[in-house]
């Protein structure tokens, strides 16, 4: 009786076998990357997105504003606001990302986007993981301290492939199994445990963690660990060890040895959940910023989603815009603003840790998201 259900399962992998090649011959092939410092002009586009995401990103706008003043004056820098990408328009078009606006979107150079809602289960693929393969944004960068502690960790995460890029394509036989794949590709795994090396020469780190689940996902983790240390062996001036994903998050609550950790690299799903604990520990999901790199594209934006409990709750004004702050601050730092960057950085360090006059806590005892933001904005 399963017959049909096999025939086209077998039919729909063999589909995707050959469009994953396909993408991993493409990788191997890559060109050169994007050099900001040789554009005239860069454009950063703005996405709301859901929930609270046009509250914080409205908050980022201003801050924006006040921070690139000159630039925009002069025309080094143009702030493009792009509509549409909100759950109401991609479920009533039936695409995860409209087509007008993803034009729109890789007209700019780079993008600062506040969260876009998931829907969970169906087949509407999320827009960030349309997003990140469309633009190819193979880093996932995350950046969490604790600066008491002695904690500096900066996550690489493999944000293309993995358990991620087909997500939405599974296989079901309705009442009775299901199936999901994750893809790992030994070009997608090289890129961004290059990514993560080079990080860690450049910034004068001295140890890099691969986390896997190797001895159970075989096959796709395996290689994933195989070729980490391939790359790592580029580099031996920098020590690699490899760590399983489970005790790699209790290892990050062991206040006695995670403060030795420096520079993660990780499939996508791992460094998706590990990274939310990371953010918690340094203060909450509230509180960290999110680079997604790619050689040509760049987008940043809140570790967070788009809270739809707070919106239930009536407490959207309280979100706390410090993530997407965090975020706007890694992009002009992409684009070569570092001075900028540093103004942004300060500020944040001010508000957020040492003279904290404001505290938003995300709910109606805290400080709301715009009164913060003000706060942010006259210490530029
Ligand atoms: C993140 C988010 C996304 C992810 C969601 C919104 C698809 O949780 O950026 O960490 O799972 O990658
Ligand atoms: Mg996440």
């Amino acid at each position: 009786m399963y017959d049909e259900y096999i025939k086209n399962a077998v039919e729909s992998f063999e589909i995707l076998l050959r469009q994953q090649l396909e993408r991993s011959e493409k990788l191997a092939t890559a060109e050169a990357p994007k050099d900001f410092s040789k554009l005239d002009s860069i454009t950063i586009g703005l996405i709301g997105g859901d929930g609270i995401g046009p509250i914080i990103m409205a908050e980022a706008k201003r801050l924006l504003m006040k921070l690139l003043a000159d630039e925009m004056e002069s025309g080094k820098v143009v702030l493009k606001e792009i509509e549409g990408l909100t759950i109401e328009n991609r479920l009533a078009l039936g695409q995860p990302v409209p087509t007008d606006v993803l034009s729109q979107i890789k007209a700019c150079d780079v993008i600062l986007k506040g969260p876009t809602t998931t829907p969970k289960g169906g087949t509407m693929e999320s827009a960030n993981v349309t997003l990140r393969r469309e633009l190819d944004l193979y880093a996932n960068v995350r950046p969490v301290s604790v600066p008491e502690e002695g904690i500096d960790w900066m996550f690489y995460r493999e944000n293309t492939e993995g358990e991620y890029v087909l997500g939405s394509r599974g296989i079901e036989i309705p009442d009775n199994l299901a199936m999901d794949f994750k893809v790992t590709t030994d070009a997608g795994t090289r890129r961004i445990a290059r990514a993560a090396f080079e990080y860690a020469k450049v910034n004068g780190k001295k140890r890099v963690s691969v986390v896997t689940k190797a001895n159970i996902m075989k096959k796709t983790d395996g290689k994933f660990s195989k070729i980490c240390a391939e790359v790592a062996s580029e580099y031996p001036e920098i020590t690699c060890d490899e760590w399983y994903i489970d005790i790699m998050t209790a290892n990050l609550v062991n206040k006695s040895i995670r403060n030795q950790f420096e520079v993660f690299v990780l499939p996508n799903l791992y460094g998706d959940i590990i990274t939310d604990e990371a953010a918690e520990i340094q203060g909450g999901v509230g509180t960290a910023g999110s680079a997604n790199i790619g050689d040509h594209y760049a987008m940043f934006e809140a570790i967070h989603g788009s809270a739809p409990r707070m919106i239930e709750d009536g407490l959207a004004n309280y979100a706390n815009p410090s993530s997407i702050f965090k975020a706007a601050e890694m992009l002009l730092r992409h684009i070569g603003l570092i001075e900028r960057a540093e103004k942004l950085a300060e500020a944040l360090t001010l508000c957020c840790e040492t003279e904290k006059k404001l505290v938003v806590t995300g709910t109606a005892d805290g400080d709301t998201c715009k009164d913060f933001a003000d706060y942010v904005i006259s210490k530029l």
